[in-house]
């Protein structure tokens, strides 16, 4: 949702700046434009579009050779996607430009009050605002004692209302960048003789691996050789060096297509990454060393419920089943945007989990808080090392699964699971699993990256399935009870990347009304493992059939029963019910990728999504 780019140093800045905002193009990609400072001018060049315009843009003249810059790519919130409404956006004087991710709520007051003072607009941009604001604040602090840019920066910031992660250079300022931040996240990367501001660290992984995630309200000045960071709050800024431990080309695409495919061909290890050290044979159990509990805390929990968004909500209702089922402890989900503005009355000793890949996300943020504020423990589940929810969370679980570039997520959803799974076994042990169930679960995980290899090994099956079905309006998606998440999920899926509309339901809904969906055209996606449930499901077929459509089974490896119930068969191998939906949701992610292609979409960066809602 927006990102910033911002660099001071020693190497020229426009390449630093192009090659930093296609590595955080996944953000948004509607628009974006860069700003250099040079021989004490500003230029600024904006383009509607995605990187690649911009850097043609860039590329059309020869320009002086600079050394900083602030740059940005746009998820359009207020004003269109155009040349006019992309960042960097300048004050009335022309010397001073920001560019900002984030939403300020109270900007049409603000804009009216200056529009009367005088000040022009050009944009129909929240961020031309905050410009002016700070310019005004700096004029009026060359009047008075404040000289600082970083002064300007503070007082036009404690007057808006809203989210911010903000880059700001001045003319009057050579050398200098002041960064800021509340609500939206921004890193200060710390390289040899320059320095660096960006929405994400990932994007900084080719110049350094130093880094400090700055926190709401830090305010920070970098220059080359040096940063500065205050807190408008406190009166000093605690802050920690950390050293990203990620691989230099963790966040390249490789011989890969495009990041979705290579992040579904990495799930084997991402399972791994989920897994390693956590399970303890021994005790047949798991062991979570960051949830901050100890085991009467443990014991004590008499309700979980799992708050997210999109994906990781999906993998949360997996979870929630999976406590109730194996661990006996009441769960449920909910939409993070939905909890926070309800009042429910619950057990004290409740426990919240918020799941987000990016660990940024907006709702499932505000829900955290809400329910903090509330006096309950939340624990987060994030990929994202030092994000904001991981950071307020009382404790909780690393996923370690590497940057995630796709806008679909793929490899996080297989990584909640899991990781929801561990916290079942660990639970589960503490009351009624018994040691041979829980014997059976770990030999399970065990099992669980080569059934990924095997299935990833019949990509070819799945895409000649996939292109026969792309042309379809809308297909439909069943599974019941583990798989039902999974069905919501591979909907969400296709949806988001190929735009074919996809709806799923618990299977047995599909009398209740959906039914009436079903002709020729409709193909019905059904996951149908041979589990408890399996005859239940082959009913539910013989419905779709007899209705005439088209149907795919994602069933277990050796039914050769389900070939008489489904047009196509995509066999998955078998594990314990509880972990299964992390095999089905395999072949599903690579249908919908393969439909995408099929379709000529660009998977990577499909229409209007962006990968971290930092908006509410
Ligand atoms: C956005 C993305 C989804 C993602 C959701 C939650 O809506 O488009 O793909 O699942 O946010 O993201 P998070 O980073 O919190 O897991």
């Amino acid at each position: 949702m927006c990102g910033i780019i911002a660099y001071v140093g020693h190497r020229e800045v426009r390449p630093v700046l192009l090659d930093g905002l296609s590595r955080l193009e996944y953000r948004g990609y509607d628009s974006a434009g860069l700003a250099t400072l040079a021989d004490g001018k500003l230029d600024i060049l904006k383009k509607v579009g995605r990187i690649a315009e911009l850097t043609r843009h860039v590329a059309s003249k020869p320009r002086t050779p600079a050394f900083q810059g602030i740059s940005h790519t746009r998820w359009a919130t207020h004003g269109e996607p155009s040349d006019a409404n992309a960042h960097p956006h300048a004050d009335g004087t022309g010397k001073l430009v920001v560019v900002h991710n984030g939403v300020i709520e109270n900007f049409q007051p603000l804009k009216r009050k200056l529009e009367a003072e005088g000040h022009l607009f050009a944009s129909a941009t929240d961020t031309e605002v905050l410009a002016h604001l700070i310019g005004k604040a700096y004029q009026a602090g060359m009047e008075g004692s404040a000289r600082r840019l970083s002064d300007a920066v503070r007082t036009a910031l404690s007057g808006i209302k809203g989210t911010y992660g903000v880059a700001v250079m001045h003319e009057d300022f050579p050398g200098l960048i002041v960064g800021a931040r509340r609500g939206s996240p921004l890193v200060l990367g710390i390289g040899e003789g320059e320095m660096f501001l960006s929405s994400d660290a990932t994007a900084l992984l080719p110049y350094t691996h130093k880094v400090v995630y700055l926190k709401d309200f830090d305010v920070t000045e970098i220059r080359a050789d040096r940063f500065q960071i205050e807190s408008m709050t406190h009166d000093t800024a605690d802050y920690q060096v950390e050293e990203l431990d990620y691989a230099p080309d963790a966040a390249e695409r490789g011989a890969f297509a495009h990041y979705m495919l290579k992040e579904i061909h990495e799930q084997p290890q991402t399972l791994e990454n989920a897994v390693r050290g956590r399970l303890n044979g021994e005790e047949s159990s798991a062991q979570l060393g960051g949830l901050n509990l100890t085991p009467a805390e443990l014991r004590d929990i008499d309700r979980v419920i799992v708050l997210g968004c999109g994906t990781a909500l999906h993998a949360g209702m997996v979870g929630a089943q999976m406590l109730e089922n194996m661990a006996f402890v009441a769960a449920e989900t909910d939409f993070a945007s939905e909890f926070r503005f309800k009042n429910r009355p619950l057990p004290r000793n409740t426990i919240f989990f918020a799941v987000s890949q990016s660990g940024e996300t907006a709702d499932t943020l505000g829900a955290l808080r809400e329910a903090r504020r509330k006096g309950f423990r939340c624990l987060g589940i994030c990929n994202s090392v030092g994000s904001t929810i991981a950071r307020e969370s009382d404790g909780g679980m690393y996923m370690h699964a590497g940057p995630e570039i796709g806008v679909a997520a793929t490899k996080s959803f297989v990584s909640q699971v899991a990781l929801f799974g561990l916290l079942t076994l660990t639970l589960g042990r503490m009351r009624q699993m018994s040691a041979s169930t829980g014997s059976k679960i770990i030999r399970s995980f065990e099992k669980l990256p080569d059934q990924v290899r095997k299935i990833l090994a019949g990509e070819e099956h799945i895409a000649a399935i996939a292109r026969k079905y792309a042309q379809a309006n809308s297909m439909l998606f069943l599974g019941r009870q583990y798989n039902y998440p999974i069905a919501l999920e591979a909907a969400l899926k296709l949806k988001e990347i190929s735009y074919i509309h996809a709806a799923g339901f618990p299977a047995s809904e599909l009398k209740h009304g959906i039914i009436a969906l079903i002709d020729p055209a409709t193909p019905t996606v059904i996951l149908c493992p041979q589990d408890s449930l399996y005859e239940k499901n082959i009913s539910t077929m013989q419905e779709v059939r007899a209705r005439k459509g088209p149907i795919i089974a994602v069933a277990t490896e050796g039914d050769e029963e389900i070939r008489h119930h489904a047009d196509d068969v995509i066999y998955v191998p078998r594990t314990v019910e509880m972990l299964q939906p992390i095999l089905n949701i395999i072949p599903l992610q690579l249908f919908a990728y393969h439909a995408a292609v099929a379709l000529g979409r660009d998977v990577d960066k499909p229409r209007n999504l962006a990968k971290s809602v930092t908006v509410e």
